[in-house]
């Protein structure tokens, strides 16, 4: 009887340790910790509850094709990061590397012969090793873009493959656990065509996040969301593909795994500077809004930043595309709210996508300090959306919002398990 309770128990927090249904990757960022007061983000910050996987961005390659850090503390970060895993043993962090402003041309050597790849993958395996991280995140912004020439598409695929080879032979020589090969890629068609071999890339990596946000930015001269759901009904051309709906089904078409593929969830929002009395969505701009007071950039604010302009005025709801906006004097900003988390959290359910990632942490109200919602607004918001697929949920317990709490050592936070082991004790002690 009692092996029998043991087992059954252990089974139960078992389950647990995969916390949630689906996984959630997030984004650290090592300039955050450069903003002033509130905005300040530093791994002491860091929820290790959160989320399955953290993702530290960036690290980079020098001219000897080696990885190495970007920022002159970034060791101490790494450490007080990978320290998180003590108090929550199921967490995993991978090292993202590359980034925007690093751009291609390095990655476009490193690629371009097969002595330069193998310098790279041991000196990723030596760093990561050294620094305590369960794998790499792969974030070339874009083979065969940016000045990127066309061959280096397949020379990715080379890569990703002698990646996972070089990763494995070390996994299976020390004993320990494989480090971990994800990437972090394009949603635009018109990069993706000229970037990836996808059937190909998706048989090497362990998870693909797909960037579905940033698909309109200030430069051009319309008002349009950075992250919607689905197509405008006023778009036309190109911007037909420029939404998550299609970014993500044509990376599952074209061969991605459904569990592998991630969707990018964005805890920020694009600016732009209305040009006429016009407001809505497709209304002429000239420009970005005042930047940010905390991230001190055009064009783009932190959920927490558009918390306080969103003081005196009303959300407005694009229907079609499911994602909110909102306008004040001649600001305009497109951004992600937890009606739309939601929606888009549902869409990924449906499709049965594999999980979802943030970027990123410290963009999201991190504290709480500035939308009155407790810390993380969105990012909790959207864990406890992750979680509610976990089976035998008694019927009503699916409709009260769950937070989770950071104190406790155990991921089984989750009432459906928790209500499961209190009905096997139940069948124990009544049999
Ligand atoms: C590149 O990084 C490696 C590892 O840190 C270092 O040994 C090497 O000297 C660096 N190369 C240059 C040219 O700085
Ligand atoms: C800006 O608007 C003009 C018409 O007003 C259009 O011809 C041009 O292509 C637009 N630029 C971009 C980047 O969309
Ligand atoms: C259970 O859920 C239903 C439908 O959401 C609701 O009408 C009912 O009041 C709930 N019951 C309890 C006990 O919360
Ligand atoms: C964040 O919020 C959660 C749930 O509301 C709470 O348990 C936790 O203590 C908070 N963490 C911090 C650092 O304030």
């Amino acid at each position: 009887m009692m092996n029998k309770f043991i087992f059954l128990t252990g089974f139960s927090l078992a389950l647990c340790h995969f916390g949630l249904a689906s996984e959630l990757a997030c984004y650290f960022t090592n300039w955050a910790q450069y903003r002033s007061g509130g905005g300040k983000y530093m791994p002491s910050n860091v929820d290790p509850h959160l989320c399955t996987h953290l993702i530290y961005a960036f690290s980079s390659i020098n001219v000897t094709n080696e990885l190495i850090t970007t920022e002159e503390n970034d060791e101490t970060l790494y450490k007080s990061l990978n320290e998180l895993k003590t108090r929550n043993p199921n967490l995993k962090t991978l090292l993202a590397v590359g980034g925007w402003t690093f751009g291609s041309a390095q990655f476009s050597i490193m690629v371009s012969t097969k002595e330069n790849r193998q310098t790279f993958i041991q000196s990723s395996i030596t760093f990561l090793r050294t620094h305590g991280f369960d794998g790499l995140d792969l974030d070339w912004e874009y083979p065969g873009a940016r000045g990127s020439p066309p061959e280096d598409k397949q020379r990715f695929t080379l890569l990703c493959k002698e990646l996972l080879e070089a990763y494995t032979a070390e996994g299976a020589a020390t004993g320990r656990p494989r480090l971990m090969l994800t990437a972090a890629v394009a949603a635009g068609k018109e990069i993706i065509d000229a970037a990836y071999e996808i059937a190909e890339i998706a048989k090497y990596l362990d998870f693909i996040n797909i960037m579905t946000y940033d698909f309109h930015i200030t430069l051009e001269n319309v008002t349009r969301h950075n992250s919607p759901l689905y197509r405008g009904s006023g778009d036309t051309g190109d911007n037909i593909y420029l939404n998550t709906d299609f970014a993500m089904k044509y990376w599952r078409d074209q061969g991605t795994p459904v569990e592998k593929l991630r969707m990018g969830f964005a805890t920020y929002g694009r600016t732009f500077r209305l040009a006429s009395g016009d407001s809505g969505v497709g209304a002429p701009t000239s420009g970005p809004a005042s930047a940010g007071p905390f991230t001190i950039e055009a064009g783009f604010w932190s959920y927490y930043e558009i918390c306080t302009f969103l003081q005196g005025t009303t959300v407005q709801w694009i229907d079609d595309q499911k994602v909110p906006y909102a306008t004040k004097g001649q600001e305009w900003v497109g951004f992600d709210n937890k009606e739309s988390f939601t929606t888009k959290v549902n869409y990924l359910k449906e499709n049965k996508f594999g999980g979802a990632f943030v970027w990123a942490l410290d963009l999201d109200d991190f504290a709480g300090q500035f939308c009155g919602q407790g810390n993380y607004t969105l990012i909790r918001h959207l864990r406890s959306l992750l979680n509610t697929e976990f089976p035998t949920l008694p019927p009503n317990t699916t409709h009260v919002p769950h937070e989770t709490t950071t104190s406790s050592g155990a991921e089984c936070h989750e009432s459906g398990l928790i209500f499961s082991l209190f009905l096997i004790s139940s069948i124990i002690i009544t049999t």
